[in-house]
């Protein structure tokens, strides 16, 4: 099938390559022109395990392209996917403005349609939006577009950052929002060599499926996050109880690793979006603001357990591990890892930072306030204490008898539970993680 897709962000681009991947013609469009120069010239612009070869597999055999301009995704295609972001404003509202504008030159673009290109679009909202969006998108493009003949379609997005392409093209379930039996039927072609689940419903279920799904899993997180804190209280083992907990199959064990917080371009937007147009709509969710209100005080929770060690933190040189949001991304977004080294920079430490991937994107934002380091040993050379931020692979790997003789003093807090406190404590460690002895 011919499909377009609107916005080739991170969602966009895995998203697309992923229908190409399944045999699709796929047109990704960005009105960031250097980026799709980029993408013509086979170079995606940020890290996802994997999409680099998708990429370039599926440029090679022609079936994915790029373009700036949203006339040759309505001509080329019958479905027309919109996946451009929905950041926060400050009132904690889902900012739509992107997707408007979208609206409206899909609507200019669908009034001059030249004759051989005639015929039925299914406009497809991916990015993450509150309820009744679909309903907004109908409307605009109605409005800018009287005459023309479309339909609009919810397809909430539930890839994960580091493991994108498996999450796209293997997930638990597919969710289709539809107004109609055509609507429907595209959408079930477009998925039939996917092996999973396709839940259809009406539009506005299939939005509310997305945040509702999105909070839940936040909610888990604080749930154990606050479980974290009394295991603190009374020594006991957080992963101990995550473990009993999630054996019932009622609840499950992913979800369940207490730390630092959740992060990223997802959950904190979604959580607090949904928050929002909940309460716009007339309910308090008071549950999602408690949730909000554990996940932003988790920092504060770890940086005390640091100042209680170490007294004061003015001059200290601290070396601090993990900057992306969560492992295998460069994504910084929303970063607890970023929000920790603004915060001991702040309180005076002198930090070398280091993370696997995320180390061009952490410039942006820490600047020259920090110290670089070319590896993870590098980084705790003489230093008073390591924090780890992000829970790498590389990190749970090391060799950490080299790193405690790399360091001044055998002081770790881990805000990710990375290593086993026994084995810590054998080797000569003090050892502070998150709600375990
Ligand atoms: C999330 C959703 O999982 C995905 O379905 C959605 O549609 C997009 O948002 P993503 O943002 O890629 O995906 O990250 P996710 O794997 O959900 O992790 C979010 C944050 O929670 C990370 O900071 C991670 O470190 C943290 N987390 C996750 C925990 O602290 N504990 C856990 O048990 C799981």
């Amino acid at each position: 099938m011919k499909i377009a897709i609107i916005g080739t962000g991170r969602v966009g681009l895995v998203t697309g390559a992923c229908f190409a991947e399944k045999g699709h013609q796929v047109i990704c469009i960005d009105n960031n022109l250097q980026k799709i120069d980029q993408l013509k010239k086979g170079k995606v612009p940020f890290y996802e395990p994997g999409l680099q070869e998708l990429v370039s597999r599926n440029c090679r055999k022609k079936r994915l392209i790029f373009s700036s301009h949203i006339k040759d995704a309505v001509n080329f295609s019958e479905i027309i996917f919109i996946t451009v972001g929905t950041p926060l404003t400050e009132n904690g509202a889902a900012d739509l403005s992107d997707i408007e504008s979208v609206c409206y030159e899909i609507a200019q673009c669908l009034k001059i349609l030249p004759k051989d290109k005639l015929g039925y679009r299914l406009i497809v909202e991916k990015s993450t939006v509150p309820v009744e969006t679909g309903e907004k998108i109908k409307n605009l493009i109605k409005k800018y577009a009287p005459q023309a003949n479309f339909e609009v379609a919810s397809n909430p997005e539930f890839l994960q950052e580091g493991c994108a392409i498996k999450t796209t093209l293997y997930p638990d379930r597919i969710i289709v929002g539809v107004e109609s039996k055509q609507a429907e039927s595209i959408m079930r072609q477009l998925y039939a060599s996917f092996q999973a689940p396709l839940v259809i419903t009406d539009i506005k279920s299939a939005e509310l499926i997305k945040h509702a799904s999105n909070s839940f899993l936040a909610m888990k997180i604080s749930f154990i996050n606050a479980i974290a804190r009394i295991c603190d209280l009374v020594k006991a083992d957080v992963t101990e109880v995550a473990r009993g907990m999630g054996l019932d199959h009622r609840i499950g064990q992913e979800f369940l690793k207490a730390g630092i917080g959740y992060g990223g371009s997802c959950l904190p937007k979604d959580i607090a979006a949904f928050s929002y147009i909940s309460r716009q709509l007339g309910y308090q969710f008071e549950l999602l603001n408690k949730v909000q209100e554990i996940n932003n005080t988790q920092i504060d929770y770890f940086i005390d357990k640091i100042k209680k060690e170490l007294r004061h933190l003015k001059d200290k040189v601290l070396a601090l591990w993990g900057l992306s949001f969560k492992p295998n991304t460069d994504d910084i977004r929303e970063s607890p890892a970023i929000k920790i080294a603004l915060r001991l920079i702040k309180e005076g430490a002198k930090l070398k930072v280091y993370d696997p991937k995320a180390m061009k994107e952490a410039r942006t934002i820490l600047g020259k306030s920090v110290r670089y380091a070319k590896s993870a040993y590098e980084a705790v050379r003489k230093v008073e204490a390591l924090v780890i931020a992000t829970d790498w692979e590389e990190f749970r790997q090391i060799n950490l008898l080299r790193v405690k003789k790399l360091m001044l003093h055998p002081l770790i807090f881990d805000g990710r539970n990375i290593f086993d406190p026994k084995t810590m404590k054998e080797l000569g460690y003090t050892y502070h993680c998150i709600g375990r002895p």
